[in-house]
């Protein structure tokens, strides 16, 4: 008989993280065995034709336009939010204030200031929160950390990490909320978010910033047939940072890349050794260490497949790889295996930190100088 408890979620957004959740929430059992069963029991969205698509395509028994009467429900654990930035911070305050935990999709918020009312709150209700970074929880990224953390490339010196893809490279594509910096659709915080958590993740936390932006395109086709939208976001942006340990980096992060649909490269150089990961091979990593055999000169092609990789040995036989929807799933499994004592990695804190670091990147870029990111924090304090 099953005696595990159910935990019942709440997906607020039905779009494409909408549908991703919701596949992450399916699949975990079959992956993990986990202290409790997981069900989404209600999704919500603005318009109900499309929500109710959503739910039954995702089979999810409840849909609804008032997500809040939905995240109140007194049979939801969890509140999943997955709509854009500048709409998660009402939504994550009112699901603490519920008692409810909170998965929340990055960025935080559209704002740093915004983002310390998420953190607060969640605080103040002593709920468990989770910010959603699943990049971390791909095999072969998972094992990028564990590497660095064993010492296998020394002491980091420096690190490299570009996004670019070609969503707005066509000036057809309608204005949406990707396009406007008050619902916190900047490229900055878009791909940029994945990358400075990689970054802090692993190399510790960055201390300043030296950015440059561009729009490409400054407007775009209304999608109602009413006059053209300004573009208020970046279209790419690129940036030079010292974290606290002394290494330096570099972000490039664009979406205007024309035949790039979503090439992610991450590189460490450390003082023994470099890794790389390329997003277009994601089961792979490459490593090359100083004390290698001179006549194995450069970077091997490790497959992070194997059964002593971290998350490998719950997926395919080796050779069959995961993709990108096995990071969603990751991340169900890591979220309630510990349910419901927590904690839960990576927190709403985490959000917060790489929120300050998009508000620095910002900041850089308008001002054209390099931005510390005390100076972000202390402007936050201030106007409080
Ligand atoms: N982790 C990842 O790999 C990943 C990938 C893509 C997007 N995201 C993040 O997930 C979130 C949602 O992105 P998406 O790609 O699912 O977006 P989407 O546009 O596909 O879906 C957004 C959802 O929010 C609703 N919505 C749209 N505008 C709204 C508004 N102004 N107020 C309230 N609700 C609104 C829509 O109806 C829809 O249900 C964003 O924060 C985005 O940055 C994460």
């Amino acid at each position: 008989m099953e005696t595990r408890p159910e935990v019942c979620i709440a997906i607020v957004g039905y779009g494409g993280m909408g549908k991703a959740h919701a596949y992450g929430y399916r699949i975990a059992p079959l992956i993990r065995t986990l202290p409790c069963r997981p069900r989404v029991v209600v999704i919500t969205g603005r318009h109900a034709k499309a929500v109710e698509h959503a739910a039954h395509a995702y089979d999810i028994p409840a849909w609804s336009t008032d997500w809040r009467a939905a995240i109140e429900r007194d049979d939801v654990d969890v509140v999943d939010v997955c709509t854009p930035p500048g709409a998660h911070v009402e939504v994550v305050v009112a699901a603490a204030r519920a008692g409810k935990a909170v998965l929340c999709e990055k960025p935080l918020a559209a704002s740093y200031a915004e983002g310390r009312r998420a953190l607060a709150a969640v605080r103040e209700a002593g709920v468990l929160s989770a910010i959603g970074f699943n990049y971390r929880r791909l095999p072969a990224i998972a094992l990028l950390k564990q590497l660095i953390d064993d010492g296998a490339v020394g002491e980091v010196r420096l690190w490299r990490a570009r996004w670019l893809t070609d969503e707005f490279a066509d000036p057809a594509t309608p204005f949406d909320w990707r396009f406007d910096r008050g619902l916190g659709g900047t490229t900055i915080a878009d791909l940029g978010a994945h990358l400075i958590d990689l970054a802090e993740w692993m190399v510790g936390e960055i201390a300043e910033v030296l950015a440059q932006s561009a729009t490409f395109i400054p407007e775009r086709p209304d999608p109602g047939g009413g006059p053209a939208r300004r573009v208020t976001v970046d279209d790419a942006s690129s940036a030079l940072v010292r974290f606290a340990s002394g290494a330096q980096g570099t972000f490039e992060l664009a979406r205007s890349c024309i035949r790039r649909p979503c090439d992610m490269a991450l590189e460490v150089n450390g003082t023994r050794g470099t890794l790389f990961f390329d997003y277009a091979r994601l089961n792979e990593l490459w490593f090359g260490a100083a004390d290698d055999d001179p006549r194995l000169y450069g970077l091997r092609r490790i497959r992070a497949e194997h059964p002593r990789h971290p998350y490998a040995a719950q997926w395919w036989p080796l050779g069959q790889g995961v993709g990108w929807g096995s990071s969603f799933v990751n991340q169900v499994c890591d979220l309630l295996e510990c349910w419901p004592e927590g904690p839960w990695e990576p927190s709403l804190a985490v959000g917060l930190r790489v929120q300050a670091v998009c508000e620095a990147m910002e900041r850089s870029a308008a001002e054209r100088r390099w931005v510390t990111l005390a100076e972000v924090e202390r402007a936050a304090q201030h106007s409080e």
